[in-house]
């Protein structure tokens, strides 16, 4: 995999670093001169992994978050969530749309789906006890070349 640029960021799961996350991952996008409608979609991606890795792998505890991302050939973008938490049970389940462990947001169960459509590639992996895994792609419209 020819890979052109890579970055790696970790933080402790406040929610207070979700914000900072998006923010990250626009600053390191940035370079694959996006359009406003694909850094969105990217940045509300981020949003919903790193959102889960808060509230639902963390929970009631504070542990570390890993973003990784890389610019890879064909302007794609290539962006890893990761957290040490609870994992889950039965990832199928978990992605179906409107699945949730815990309704109380106003999109509930639609965080996976949110990531799936706004990206074109989204592969969720996960051991209970041992933490959850999210690697996304996504290719952006070449404006420059
Ligand atoms: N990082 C994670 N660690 C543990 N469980 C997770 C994680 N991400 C998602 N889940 C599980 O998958 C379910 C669906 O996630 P999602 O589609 O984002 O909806 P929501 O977060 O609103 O519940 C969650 O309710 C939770 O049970
Ligand atoms: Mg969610």
């Amino acid at each position: 995999m020819d890979v052109k640029n890579t970055m790696k960021l970790s933080f402790p799961s406040k929610s207070q670093n979700e914000g900072f996350a998006r923010v990250c991952i626009s600053a390191f996008a940035a370079q694959l001169d996006p359009t406003v409608e694909e850094i969105g979609d990217i940045k509300a991606a981020v949003s919903e992994a790193v959102t889960n890795c808060i509230v639902h792998g963390y929970k009631d505890t504070i542990g570390m978050v890993e973003m990784t991302a890389k610019i890879l050939p064909d302007n794609t973008i290539y962006i890893k969530i990761r957290d040490r938490g609870v994992g889950i049970a039965d990832v199928k389940q978990a992605m179906e749309p409107l699945f949730t462990t815990c309704a109380e947001g106003e999109r509930a169960g639609l965080g996976f789906a949110v990531m799936e459509s706004f990206m074109d590639k989204l592969k969720v992996t996960s051991q209970l006890g041992k933490g959850t895994s999210v690697i996304m792609t996504k290719r952006l419209k070449t404006r420059n070349e």
